[in-house]
């Protein structure tokens, strides 16, 4: 996609120029360049900027654009800026829908204008992403799907605003690349697969990549990831990616993303109905992938590990059995009451592992952990957990600022309690039947030490299952590649 800048909005030339406003911009602008069809808009279509109201007008001879389309943003005191995005998912659909390919797009509201130029860089591109890997080519050109070519920006060019364009774009196209990763098939990605992917996705963007293999994991006695991996034919990987953006001695970042390639429950196999869409699995550890990518393409002035604990859950007779006791790599051992709480099995050594050998400053770990965690945010934040609960509050407002929102969970004691083993150290799935997404906590926390730690339970909103949003398809949604550069950044 092609970004320019056009102050002059007669100079656009594009297929719809969107002007959108709010009501208290609407009167303003009826004394300027858009009086004649702000008046035809109000004669014909009743236009009054209310929100989502528009009014497409054929432009005359002066303009370039084709079509002009005024769009409604309501009142400025109830405007936020996930309105903007809103809307800019909205406009762009509504482009491809008409297979117009160019569009100018300009905002008339309070919001400063770094904001909306912030808005309209990341959402088309977003907005414009679709999964097509496996759909054949339709036979004639006007059934296929229309991409957004270019967007005009109708204001004036500056190198602060050129320089959120290419930041936002840089975010949004990895954005992209991770949902495009959790949509695959569970096929095409396991353990194998998607290691090698990694590699070459890291290859490509020169960021330092290795792969532990199982003969390795043997090595370092991480059974717990080898025990959720034995039933499956390619065997469990940890990916250790490494970024360096600040002094090599300044401690880094140890991001951990969840990668079960598939999610079949294993022998507590899941039921219809819930385990059809368990190639999501691995969204945390596209999601750690995505971001350190992201960071290294914007030089983020921080030193970032991301480990990628990659396993299938698999049913089999060499599957990992209920009942059977397993020793981690930090030496706690972990009784397997359900082979279905295979996530923090993974995630246990693949956190103890980072945290011994990079003495991370701060660990945060992505995982598609519980059910429950959908259930409680109803899918409109994820959950977070962490052994410091300071660190709750930047990692709320970057959630806010991007709409990748998070909301706290509590990580009492008790809930230590709940997952103590009788034959072992631990069990990996709680003796209380209530609070999953606290008791999967506690158990991670075992494997941190004093490490300052925060756990995202992305499973309400790594995968839009129900139905697509303004700005995302059904599926993968990239969640946390946003959120996180956001965190670091501040
Ligand atoms: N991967 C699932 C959680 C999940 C469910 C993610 C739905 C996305 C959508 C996880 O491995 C799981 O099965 N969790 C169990 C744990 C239980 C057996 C203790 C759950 O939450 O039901
Ligand atoms: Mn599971
Ligand atoms: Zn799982």
């Amino acid at each position: 996609m092609e970004f320019s800048f056009e102050s002059d909005l007669k100079e656009i030339k594009c297929g719809v120029l969107f002007v959108c406003l709010t009501k208290e911009a609407l009167k303003k602008e009826k004394k300027g360049l858009l009086e004649e069809f702000i008046e035809i808009a109000e004669k014909t279509d009743d236009f009054k900027a209310d929100k989502s109201q528009s009014a497409l007008i054929v432009l005359p001879k002066g303009f370039k654009a084709k079509k002009l389309s005024l769009v409604g943003l309501g009142e400025e005191k109830e405007l936020e800026k996930e309105d903007l995005r809103k809307t800019v998912g909205v406009l762009v659909k509504v482009a491809k829908a008409k297979k117009i390919e160019e569009i100018g797009i300009a905002f008339k509201s309070n919001f400063k204008e770094k904001d909306w130029i912030e808005v309209c860089s990341e959402t088309p591109i977003l907005a414009d992403y679709s999964f097509s890997k496996y759909k054949s080519k339709p036979k004639k050109k006007e059934e296929e799907e229309t991409k957004i070519q270019k967007v005009f920006f109708g204001t004036k060019k500056s190198s602060e605003l050129e320089k959120i364009v290419k930041e936002k774009e840089i975010i949004a196209v990895n954005v992209n690349l991770v949902r495009e990763l959790v949509n695959e098939n569970a096929k095409d990605k396991n353990p194998f697969l998607l290691a090698k992917k990694a590699k070459e996705i890291c290859k490509k963007a020169k960021i330092k990549c290795t792969i532990i293999e199982e003969k390795q994991l043997k090595k370092l006695k991480a059974e717990l990831i080898l025990a959720v991996g034995q039933g499956a034919v390619e065997k469990p990987r940890i990916v250790v990616l490494e970024y360096f953006g600040a002094n090599k001695k300044e401690k880094p970042v140890l991001l951990v993303g969840k990668g079960i390639t598939f999610d079949s429950g294993g022998i507590n196999l899941k039921p219809t109905g819930y385990i059809e869409t368990m190639k999501e699995d691995m969204a945390g550890a596209a999601t750690v992938l995505g971001i350190i990518k992201t960071a290294k393409e914007l030089n983020l002035k921080k030193n970032i590990i991301a480990l990628m604990g990659l396993a299938e859950n698999a049913i089999g007779s060499n599957s990992y059995k209920p009942g059977d006791i397993f020793k981690g790599f930090n030496g706690k051992t972990v009784q397997v009451g359900n082979t279905d709480a295979e996530g923090r099995l993974v995630l246990a050594d693949t956190l103890a592992f980072g945290v011994t050998k990079f003495k991370p400053k701060l660990v945060i770990d992505y995982a598609t952990l519980t059910g429950l965690a959908a259930h409680i945010t109803g899918g409109y934040s994820s959950c977070f957990l962490s052994n410091k609960d300071e660190l709750f509050k930047e990692m709320f407002e970057a959630g806010n600022t991007v709409f990748e929102r998070v909301w706290q969970l509590p990580l009492y004691k008790e809930f230590s309690e709940d997952i103590k083993g009788e034959i072992s150290d631990l069990i990996n799935s709680s003796k209380n039947k209530y609070g999953s997404v606290s008791s999967a906590a506690a158990f991670l926390k075992e494997f941190v030490g004093e490490t300052d730690w925060i756990h995202l339970d992305i499973a309400p909103s790594a995968f839009n299952h129900e139905k697509e949003s303004e700005y995302c398809a059904k599926g993968g949604t990239g969640f946390g590649v946003r959120l996180t550069i956001e965190y670091l950044k501040k």
